[in-house]
């Protein structure tokens, strides 16, 4: 199943042509420094002053080793849960190259280009859906964490100009972004929109403690930002994949880059080395999780992100309307 864009606002598409444009035109690097000093992306000052622990409100288990569904990757106890999530994919694993010598937004931390080995593992095909997500809303009574802060990120040119003369505050590192009361899964751009026409699109607005609640639930985990990487490339070293490509990659995975950003299992941190890794799952401890994958959300530095490469980070407990996920399985050895 291919996911549409979850939004087809002109806004949108506007600058998704623009970008498609300067991305044919070439990548071109010189405006990396000044666009990355005002946060580029827009999406790396999205945080939330206060914390609350979901888990523990919501009073569900909470395992942070990523690596504790083993075997029931494609047999869940529960007849009805199977039923409804994502099929999933057996990647091979073994040695590539993850990240890049050649990065286009050096602090984000994609260099030097290392050789990674994994062990085989499943991911599932395509992002987690509306559809799926409601499903377990719907079993297990999980409240997310915009709707426990009562607001979430949205893009601008997404909103409705009545949310938008509600609007007080603006983000002041991306002001393009604006912290939207009542912006949640169920309402994407705020509290006069829905999702009853979109069942099958990403589900968005999620933060990384909800994503991790999702795939704990269907008993599988968040994917390491190194399987993300490996199954994003489909196969190809070091490649570019193309702006707004639709059609699954060499893996069979859809959607991989370009549609939402997809929250990984791993704590953020920008130093790496050039030794080698085998299962490599990150620092143990940080204060921001990795996504990967770039969004929907285009312009030249965003869409410069749509490479596998391409990283960035979040709070654990920040959501945002072009940010989702996909769970992923241990293999049998
Ligand atoms: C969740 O529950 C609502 C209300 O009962 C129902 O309309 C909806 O179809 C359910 N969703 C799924 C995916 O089961």
């Amino acid at each position: 199943m291919a996911m549409a864009l979850t939004l087809s606002s002109s806004v949108v598409l506007f600058l998704c042509i623009l970008a498609v444009r300067s991305d044919l035109d070439d990548i071109v690097l010189e405006q990396q420094s000044s666009e990355s000093q005002s946060t580029d992306c827009g999406c790396q000052g999205l945080k939330r002053d206060v914390t609350v622990d979901v888990r523990d409100e919501n009073k569900l288990e909470h395992h942070d080793d990523a690596n504790i569904y083993s075997k029931t990757a494609n047999e869940g106890p529960h007849e009805t849960e199977r039923d409804i999530r994502s099929k999933l994919v057996l990647l091979q694993g073994g040695w590539f190259m993850m990240g890049t010598d050649d990065p286009g937004i050096p602090q984000d931390g994609e260099g030097p280009q290392r050789r990674v080995r994994l062990d085989p593992f499943y991911i599932e095909e395509h992002e987690v859906t509306n559809q799926q997500f409601q499903h377990f809303t719907n079993q297990t009574g999980y409240i997310t964490e915009a709707e426990r802060f009562g607001d979430s990120f949205v893009f601008e040119g997404l909103l409705s100009e009545e949310v938008k003369s509600t609007l007080s505050s603006a983000v002041a590192a991306a002001p393009w972004w604006s912290p939207v009361k009542g912006a949640d899964w169920r309402h994407p751009e705020g509290p006069d929109s829905t999702i009853e026409h979109r069942m099958n699109h990403p589900v968005l607005h999620v933060s990384w403690s909800d994503a991790q609640a999702y795939c704990h639930w269907a008993e599988r985990r968040l994917p390491t930002e190194a399987e993300w990487e490996l199954a994003c490339r489909g196969g190809l070293q070091d490649r570019c994949v193309c702006v707004m490509s639709f059609p699954a990659n060499g893996f069979g995975l859809y959607d991989m880059v370009g549609n939402a950003w997809e929250w990984t299992a791993d704590w953020w941190n920008v130093h790496h080395t050039t030794e080698d890794k085998y299962n490599p799952k990150g620092p143990e401890t940080g204060t921001d999780r990795v996504k990967k994958g770039g969004s929907y959300m285009c312009h030249k530095s965003y869409c410069y992100r749509y490479r596998c490469a391409a990283r960035s980070q979040n709070t654990p407990d920040s959501s945002a309307s072009n940010l989702g996920f996909r769970c992923t399985a241990d293999a049998e050895p």
